[in-house]
């Protein structure tokens, strides 16, 4: 296994999408005798290394899930802490998105965040719309249901009747729109479950969960996950007989 992302070689089987819970950001600060803002820092470092790494492996969607909705409910310090962060990312990887060609997206409610934010978020996607090589989505201020509620609303008033609803007309309505569905979801710091999270896209998505905590996961641990995936069968409601009998080969790289 490779520990120099610049040095890392193409996962034989290369997710289209791959969407990341960072947790743990607290308990790592912990655990070091710091404050949860300084985990967050860590973890706003580690964000950086993906970023770069996943970029320089050819990722094409990545999709991090930095800000939910409950987050609100958090100490006020530490959100301020979260979204100055956040500030120090757009403004630092600004121009390194528009060398690489990552376009910038926002999954959740932009307008529910504060004026700062929402200025800085707005500029950075408009001016890397152009961004071919691959899509950064942050989901902040993000929950799924919420999103799912979003999409029908949305639908409503467009006056749809229910035979126009299917399923491709909802993804559509969501914020992923456009983008592949995930192929796979990594969740850091040992918690098994989704929290909310793309919970219509994740219907087919591989699951995979590792104790370390999000500043603790390196490019090394990417590849050690990503090499996870590449080794799984992904079946779609498909028998094994069929898939080998078939040329609806459904290995780790396989879409629906
Ligand atoms: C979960 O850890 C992490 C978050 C709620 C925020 C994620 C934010 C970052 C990684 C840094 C800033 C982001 C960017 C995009 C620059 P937790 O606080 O819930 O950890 P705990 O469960 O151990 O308390």
């Amino acid at each position: 296994m490779s520990t120099d992302p610049l040095s890392a070689g193409t996962p034989s089987c290369l997710p289209r999408h791959v969407a990341i819970i960072m947790d743990g950001n607290g308990r790592w600060a912990q655990a070091q005798g710091l404050s949860r803002s300084q985990g967050h820092r860590a973890g706003a470092l580690a964000v950086r290394e993906i970023v770069t790494y996943c970029r320089k492996i050819g990722l094409r969607h990545l999709t991090l899930y930095a800000f939910s909705n409950e987050n609100w409910n958090r100490p006020q310090a530490e959100i301020s802490a979260l979204f100055t962060l956040l500030l120090d990312f757009l403004k630092s990887e600004l121009p390194r998105m528009l060398r690489e060609g990552i376009a910038l997206k926002v999954f959740g409610d932009v307008d529910g965040l504060p004026l700062p934010v929402r200025t800085a978020l707005k500029m950075a996607i408009k001016r890397t719309e152009q961004g071919r090589d691959m899509a950064l989505n942050l989901a902040l201020n993000y929950g799924a249901r919420q999103e799912i509620l979003r999409a029908t609303r949305s639908m409503l008033a467009e006056g749809l009747s229910p035979e126009d609803v299917t399923e491709e007309r909802f993804a559509s309505h969501l914020y992923s729109a456009g983008q592949p569905d995930p192929d796979f979801i990594i969740r850091t710091s040992g918690e098994q479950r989704l929290s909310n999270f793309l919970l219509f896209q994740c219907a087919y998505a591989e699951l995979y969960f590792t104790p370390r905590a999000w500043p603790d996961f390196t490019p090394a641990c990417m590849e050690e996950a990503l090499a996870d995936y590449a080794r799984r069968q992904r079946r779609f409601g498909k028998t094994q007989e069929q898939i080998d009998a078939g040329n609806s080969t459904v290995s780790g790289s396989e879409q629906k």
